[in-house]
């Protein structure tokens, strides 16, 4: 099971030659994607040798193979993690049922409806990425790009293999809307908000890698806890790909703030621009814009869908299975942040109405663990500098503080306050435009954009001077 076949036309390990339905309805949509990715991958990049990583198993030993690949050639199918013998599911009404392998029909369009959510962020990060590699800072970044993109697109085909097998005509005719919604299109827009902003530069890529995509992380780590066994199977290998992403996003910005720390003090001053670095008061504001946009795609503070989710066994919690309660929570309840007043306060309410906000604090505290690292090497540099995290109340339009005006340190404030001072809390057209105007391509193995330094290390043990992308 654990092995791949990559001798058939769409690599897998489901037996799909078995199921000769469901082969012809993916080998149908297969020449579509493809087209999908020509249209909206990466742009001027197609026919490039890039050193990318395959998986070979879904073993956590040794899963991936390292070569070169054009990307549209890419083998792009369907892995799913190795079935849990016995496996149950684990929480709401239906615990200690054996998990199903079969969509419940009751939950039929809750599920379907979960999936394409997940399944439309998929493409529709590539696309937001699709200019980035003409300014690509070194080559091992662009080859880390284009890693990120090819997952992805598999991600796509892992929530429309789920589709097809799952859910008849309905899931096909999804499958299809899949490939025809684009982001930022004013017709046909992605689902989500954050997936229609633009991704117009390297410091947005990474900050997106680590706060949108971390997002990602959290949710399939909960619908990997799904009482539904193939959404449980087939989140559970993307989560061993997000690791990389989530890699690509820390030691990204990370690499800025060592350039950012380095230039500082080479030239005794933290106006960096002069110096063509990206200074720590720029990454801030920034790290605030995509902290403040991924924590929105949690949803609500307090949601009866969520409830809903969790109760009919669809959606768990994260780390559902390492948790000593009673997997039920009809009478827990939990702290959320909420408005009194002009004051912020923090109130019990039901668990099962505040499973989202709960999700939102697991995420709060891995992104905190990511900040405190970056602040090691301001600090290591004897820098007088701190990045935090913003507020959650922070510049949301999702939730209960939608409405209201809140600094990143957590105080509600009038309009005019927030008129005089969000120019130094978010990016400002003007920085925008300076780091735009960084964004300089260097392609010659080894050598990198003057605003970030060189990863401690090339990737699968090769040199950081390797030709990551061969662009001859
Ligand atoms: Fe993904
Ligand atoms: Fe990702």
């Amino acid at each position: 099971m654990a092995g791949i076949d990559y001798t058939e036309l769409i690599p897998n390990n489901v037996n799909l030659h078995e199921n000769r339905r469901l082969q012809r309805a993916l080998e149908d949509w297969q020449p579509k994607f493809l087209e999908w990715w020509k249209d909206m991958g990466p742009n001027g990049f197609q026919a490039k040798e890039v050193y990318l990583r395959t998986a070979t198993s879904v073993d956590a030993q040794g899963w991936a193979r390292f070569g070169y690949v054009r990307m549209p050639d890419y083998r792009w199918g369907i892995f799913l993690a190795e079935p849990e013998a016995g496996r149950q599911v684990n929480f709401g009404d239906h615990k200690g049922q054996p998990a199903w392998q079969e969509v419940p029909g009751e939950h039929r369009g809750t599920l379907r409806r979960l999936i394409v959510t997940q399944g439309d962020t998929e493409p529709a990060s590539v696309e937001q990425q699709r200019h980035l590699g003409r300014t690509c800072p070194s080559l091992y970044d662009l080859r880390n790009l284009f890693q990120v993109n090819v997952e992805e697109g598999r991600h796509l085909w892992a929530m429309v293999y789920l589709l097809d097998a799952h859910f008849g005509r309905d899931g096909r005719e999804e499958s299809e809307a899949l490939l025809q919604r684009r982001s930022g299109d004013a017709d046909k827009p992605r689902i989500l908000g954050a997936f229609n902003e633009k991704t117009p530069d390297w410091l947005s890529f990474f900050m997106f890698c680590f706060f949108t995509d971390r997002d990602g992380k959290y949710q399939l780590a909960s619908l990997a806890e799904s009482g539904f066994d193939p959404l449980s199977q087939t989140c559970r290998f993307m989560l061993t790909e997000e690791a990389h992403h989530m890699f690509v996003g820390e030691t990204g910005i990370m690499r800025i703030v060592q350039r950012a720390c380095e230039l500082g003090r080479e030239h005794k001053t933290d106006d960096l621009r002069k110096f063509g670095g990206i200074d720590l008061r720029t990454v801030q504001k920034y790290l605030n814009f995509h902290c403040s946009v991924s924590l929105d795609l949690f949803g609500s503070e307090l949601s009866t869908n969520a409830a809903n989710f969790y109760t009919a066994g669809l959606k768990g919690r994260f780390e559902e299975t390492k948790k000593q309660d009673d997997h039920q929570l009809k009478a827990a309840t939990y702290g959320v942040a909420e408005l009194e007043g002009e004051r912020i306060v923090t109130r019990e309410e039901g668990a099962l109405v505040s499973l989202n906000e709960r999700l939102r604090d697991d995420y709060v505290a891995d992104c905190a663990r990511g900040v405190a690292r970056w602040n090691e090497v301001i600090k290591k540099h004897g820098i007088d500098f701190e990045l935090r995290l913003p507020h959650r109340a922070f510049h949301r339009a999702i939730g209960m503080f939608a409405d209201v005006r809140v600094s990143p340190d957590g105080q509600v404030i009038s309009q005019a306050e927030w008129d005089a001072k969000h120019r130094d809390w978010l990016p400002t057209e003007e920085d925008k435009a300076y780091i735009q105007s960084l964004m300089r391509p260097v392609t010659e193995p080894g050598k990198f954009a003057n605003w970030i330094a060189p990863p401690a290390r090339g990737i699968n043990g090769q040199p950081v001077d390797f030709e990551y992308v061969r662009l001859a």
